[in-house]
């Protein structure tokens, strides 16, 4: 029997829609539900409890939605958030950490791993602790990026203040010579280019999207999750802040047509929990 229910995928605002992109393309006969948590945003610069709280509300929000499975597609609630979303929640939750410093240890040569996050995944320290994990002699140097996720929600990826920042953000990592950068925050995937030009082409960058999409096909095909393989799939779109903003900006990030888009309030978010 095909599992009809949707997937639900969240983020602080449109930068999950880099994961949700390759979801769709990997699984075209899914149905999913995006929640962006744009009047909160950023979570960045805020504390590790209120990310938590955020995150503990969403997961039940979309679980009363009937998903059948929660994709945290930010890497600053997974870092702060995860074994307490895990462990509250009754479908399975997938998160974008665990592949892609699984995936930079794999490409590094020189052992040396870049990553470029927000303050509060900087802080916590999850990427430090998985990569020693699969590699105790890698060497990891992470570099806080508080300018880049307000610039990219404003609709800025070229002007000079977002070059300025990325080669702010590359430099320390030149420095110490790492070979492989890992992207870890869902939003930066739409600087690549420009972060691939300020590393040169030497160098690795790695970020969650195909990874976490490839996690999530596989989970539901193990445990017998799967939508009938030959309909194709609907996906709908939930925002705590302005619909049209969400809109405009999240077609660039989506590379699909996005449709209509839903607000939410917080106040239901926080009922869910
Ligand atoms: N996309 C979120 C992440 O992956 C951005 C966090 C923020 O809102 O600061 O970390």
């Amino acid at each position: 029997m095909p599992d009809s229910r949707p997937v639900g995928v969240f983020d602080s605002g449109v930068g999950g829609l880099t994961v949700l992109h390759e979801c769709l393309v990997t699984m075209p006969h899914e149905d999913f539900v995006y929640l962006g948590d744009h009047a909160r945003l950023p979570y960045g610069p805020r504390t590790r409890d209120e990310v938590r709280r955020f995150a503990h509300e969403i997961g039940l929000y979309l679980q009363g939605l009937g998903v059948k499975m929660v994709v945290v597609a930010c890497n600053t609630a997974t870092s702060v958030a995860l074994p307490d979303l895990q462990g509250e929640l009754e479908v399975p939750v997938v998160s974008v950490i665990v592949p892609e410093a699984h995936a930079a240890v794999q490409a590094t040569r020189n052992r040396r791993i870049g990553l470029l996050a927000t303050e509060l995944t900087v802080a916590s320290g999850r990427y430090e602790s998985l990569v020693r994990t699969l590699d105790a002699g890698a060497r990891l140097t992470s570099v806080a990026c508080p300018k880049l996720v307000p610039l990219i929600e404003a609709g800025d990826t070229f002007s000079d203040d977002v070059m300025a920042a990325v080669r702010e953000y590359a430099a320390p990592l030149k420095d110490a010579g790492c070979d492989t950068v890992i992207l870890g925050c869902t939003h930066y995937p739409l600087l690549r280019p420009v972060f691939q030009r300020a590393f040169g082409r030497d160098v690795t960058l790695v970020f969650s999207a195909d990874e976490t999409a490839r996690e999530v096909a596989e989970t539901l095909a193990r445990k017998g999750f799967e939508n009938d393989g030959k309909r194709e799939g609907e996906y709908r779109f939930l925002t705590t802040g302005d619909p049209e903003l969400f809109r405009t900006l999240g077609e660039r990030f989506l590379q699909l047509p996005l449709g209509d888009v839903e607000h939410v309030g917080v106040a239901e978010l926080e009922e869910a929990a």
